[in-house]
């Protein structure tokens, strides 16, 4: 014969059910206590964010917004080589430089060596990611050897920072030499 060994108590189903309704009521309270208060107010995430983002003070202008004061350097940018470089990607932010419509401090200048490294960083020929026919490239001191000039010799030297090849193409045109491109 067949034993049966089915209980009749079932506390212990009970205790079970009890701590799982306790940990999911607990759950819900946390959640209550911890969750922003527009959350999901257009979707799953932090309504307020926007607003957040939308009240950040700005810290960038543009090319024009820097050229209205500095019609010196306008001339030269816009028909030069470096017409799309950012100005402030070599002076920093707009918000350092002027307030309200005026100068609040001076923006830094590369000097020297800062000069050479920050030219490399858009034209050496080491970044291999850089697609060639984007930005020319140089490797140094390859490109200095083949000038036949010291190779501490710096960028602005031969280069004009805001138009590099400015004085390049003068040099041609001097020693006849043509240079169309600006
Ligand atoms: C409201 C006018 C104004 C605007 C806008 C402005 N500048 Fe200037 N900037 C000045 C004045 C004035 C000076 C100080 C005079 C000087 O040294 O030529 C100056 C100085 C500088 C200097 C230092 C020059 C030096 O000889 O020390 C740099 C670099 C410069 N500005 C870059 C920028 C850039 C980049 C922008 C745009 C992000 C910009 N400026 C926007 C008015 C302005
Ligand atoms: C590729 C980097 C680069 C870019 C882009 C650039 N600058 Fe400069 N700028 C320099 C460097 C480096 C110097 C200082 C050395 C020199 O003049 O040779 C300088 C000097 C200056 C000076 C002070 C000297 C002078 O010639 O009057 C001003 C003002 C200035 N820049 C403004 C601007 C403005 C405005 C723009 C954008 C239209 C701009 N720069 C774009 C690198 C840059
Ligand atoms: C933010 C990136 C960036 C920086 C920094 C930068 N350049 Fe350029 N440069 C460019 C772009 C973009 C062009 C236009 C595309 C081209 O002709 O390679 C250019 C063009 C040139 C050219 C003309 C190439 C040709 O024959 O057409 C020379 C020369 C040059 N840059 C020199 C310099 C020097 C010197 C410095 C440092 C003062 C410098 N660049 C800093 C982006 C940059
Ligand atoms: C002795 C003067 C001299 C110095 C210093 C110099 N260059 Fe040049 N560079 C030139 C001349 C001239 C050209 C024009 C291209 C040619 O005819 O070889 C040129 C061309 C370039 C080009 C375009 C290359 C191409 O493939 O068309 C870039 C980019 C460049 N230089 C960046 C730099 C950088 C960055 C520095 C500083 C590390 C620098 N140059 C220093 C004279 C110089």
């Amino acid at each position: 014969m067949q034993q049966e060994y089915k209980s009749k108590s079932y506390s212990h189903v009970f205790k079970i059910i009890l701590i799982l309704i306790a940990v999911l009521g607990l759950g819900v309270a946390v959640r209550a206590m911890v969750m922003p208060k527009t959350f999901g107010e257009f979707g799953h995430y932090r309504g307020s964010a926007i607003e957040d983002e939308m009240n950040r003070p700005i810290r960038n202008g543009t090319n024009a917004s820097c050229l209205v004061c500095h019609p010196y350097i306008r001339q030269m940018h816009l028909e030069g080589v470096h017409n799309t470089v950012s100005c402030e990607f070599c002076h920093g932010p707009m918000a350092d430089h002027v307030k309200d419509g005026k100068v609040i401090a001076d923006l830094p200048m590369k000097q020297g060596e800062e000069i050479k490294k920050l030219c490399l960083r858009c034209h050496n020929q080491i970044i291999r990611a850089r697609p060639k026919e984007s930005i020319k490239m140089i490797s140094m001191p390859q490109h200095l050897e083949e000038k036949h000039v010291r190779i501490d010799h710096n960028c602005n030297q031969c280069h004009n920072v805001h138009a590099p090849l400015m004085w390049v193409n003068q040099a041609k045109a001097i020693v006849g030499a043509g240079g169309d491109s600006k």
